[in-house]
């Protein structure tokens, strides 16, 4: 995420490859899928919700099949009433359904979180953590990337399981021992006694972590966690439907632009890794300065500040303590942008409710940062007020938050802005084209090989 790589150059290698094997869309083949192959009761509620036009999920293995019924399954929780769905919902992306910065809850409901929920799809391709994770954009050097959550600390999908599970603030389990016991009481008991065996809960601690493996499976294995059906992945495959509009080409163009939005150079769009293809993040973590929320509770306390990397709640990179800890600080995990338009809360923190703040933001952070941060009463503005002066060095200064001065001129104009987020808005799954849609007109290779004309294959300075 250091260096902007070879857009066009990696967009056109990329697709050259995906438009060789391409074939228009059938889609009737997939919606008989569909109807015969429907799984439990669940998954097909989750699977036609989502995800109208996209193939029915293959049968699950028996591990997914009581994954997802856990995954909805409120008698794991303290209160009794919250599931993992509760934040996670399938009906807005396996995120929230209100448009709160963060959810309440805990044994009373009541307890706030300190961080916005992240959508649960697209999560399959995250390696686990690592501070020298090769960054699948290949050019990058290695940095910290990978694992799951804001700030990375758990390595896998099952192990993540473990933390709303048993956190006061969220689904507030007792103890491992209790989210046990409620499956070993519960209605899904056989169910996980199929999946691993007869005497699984004769271990506690060994069924817990196999709580996680479920869910784990569930989110791998189910289609509705990743579809690819936004109107995007039309456009990549050069699918009936895809044809991108002109503002929304044009979007793309800023997207990619070293000197523009520069959005890939962080979320990446192009081959990434073990042969995943445009997941829109390359898994890197940035600090890019986001304003204090003061939404969030915790943030009454003006001396507690969530620094993602360096803590606290990961707890492997404490500054003064462990060695390269004070350079993480205010680095927080590059989220994917697939389904990021039906957002609700953007950012770690949750601190914008619109996409247009979020891109507003990006496009005007140094120029007006009056705009996002509050003043000190002499006219000063608090620049980064979520981040102490000491971790300012760790903020990210790439296009388009180069730290240019205030009052100079944006990276992107007003119309830029729009554009993009036309373009963002064709990465929401669910896409159904028009009757009589035509095939893309104008192709990835296409807009690649143009951008290419127009600006040659250049890389944008390191930090
Ligand atoms: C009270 C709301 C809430 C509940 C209930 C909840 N989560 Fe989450 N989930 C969150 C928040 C907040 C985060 C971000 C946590 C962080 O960054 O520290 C998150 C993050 C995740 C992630 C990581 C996603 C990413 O982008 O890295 C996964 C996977 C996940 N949750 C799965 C689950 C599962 C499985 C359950 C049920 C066992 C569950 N969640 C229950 C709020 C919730
Ligand atoms: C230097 C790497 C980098 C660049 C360049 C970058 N982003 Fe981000 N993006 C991030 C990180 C890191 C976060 C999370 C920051 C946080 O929460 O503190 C983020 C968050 C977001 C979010 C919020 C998503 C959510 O689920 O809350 C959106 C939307 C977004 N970026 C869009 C863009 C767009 C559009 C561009 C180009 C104009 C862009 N980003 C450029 C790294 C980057």
């Amino acid at each position: 995420m250091r260096i902007s790589i070879y857009a066009a150059g990696l967009l056109a290698a990329a697709c050259v490859a995906v438009l060789g094997g391409c074939k228009p869309a059938d889609d009737a083949p997939h919606a008989a899928a569909h109807a015969a192959v429907l799984p439990k009761p669940a998954v097909v509620q989750v699977a036609q919700v989502v995800t109208p036009s996209a193939p029915a999920s293959p049968a699950l293995t028996p591990a997914a099949q009581v994954g997802a019924k856990l995954f909805f399954d409120p008698s794991l929780s303290g209160s009794g009433k919250m599931s993992c769905a509760t934040c996670h919902d399938p009906n807005h992306a396996y995120a929230p359904a209100n448009n709160l910065s963060v959810q309440l809850g805990g044994k009373d409901g009541k307890q706030p979180g300190t961080r916005a929920v992240p959508t649960l799809m697209y999560k399959e391709y995250t390696n686990a953590y690592s501070d020298t994770f090769e960054n699948p954009d290949m050019i990058s050097a290695p940095g910290p990337g990978g694992g799951l959550t804001w700030d990375g600390r758990a390595n896998t999908i099952a192990e993540q399981a473990a933390i709303p599970l048993l956190a006061p603030n969220e689904m507030a389990a007792d103890s491992k021992a209790a989210v046990v016991d409620a499956v070993r009481r519960g209605v899904h008991a056989e169910a996980f006694r199929q999946a691993y065996g007869a005497n699984v809960f004769d271990d506690t601690e060994r069924a817990f972590s196999l709580v996680g493996a479920a869910l784990q499976a569930f989110q791998v294995e189910d289609r509705s966690f990743h579809p690819y059906s936004s109107k995007f992945d039309r456009y990549r495959t050069n699918k009936v439907g895809g044809a991108l509009t002109d503002a929304e080409l044009r979007g793309l163009r800023v997207f990619l632009d070293p000197n523009k939005g520069n959005c890939m150079a962080c979320h990446l769009i192009g081959g990434g890794n073990d042969g995943s293809q445009d997941m829109t993040s390359d898994y890197s973590f940035a600090a890019i300065g986001v304003p204090r929320n003061r939404e969030i509770p915790a943030n009454a306390d003006p001396k507690y500040f969530d620094l993602g990397l360096c803590g606290p709640l990961r707890t492997d990179h404490r500054p003064g303590r462990d060695k390269g800890a004070k350079e993480t600080c205010g680095m927080f995990k590059t989220p994917v942008l697939r389904n990021v338009a039906t957002r609700q809360a953007f950012m770690h923190n949750g601190v914008f409710h619109a996409l247009e703040d979020v891109v507003r933001f990006y496009n005007t952070r140094d120029t007006a940062p009056q705009t996002w941060y509050p003043s000190d009463g002499k006219g000063r503005v608090n620049k980064y007020d979520d981040l102490p002066a000491q971790y300012r060095a760790n903020l990210d200064e790439q296009m388009p938050l180069d730290q240019r001065r205030a009052g100079s001129k944006t990276p992107m104009t007003d119309a830029e802005t729009q554009d993009l987020i036309a373009f963002l808005k064709t990465l929401t799954d669910g896409f159904v084209p028009p009757a009589n849609a035509a095939q893309p007109a104008n192709t990835v290779a296409n807009a690649a090989a143009e951008f290419a004309a127009e600006h040659g294959a250049h890389a944008v300075k390191s930090k």
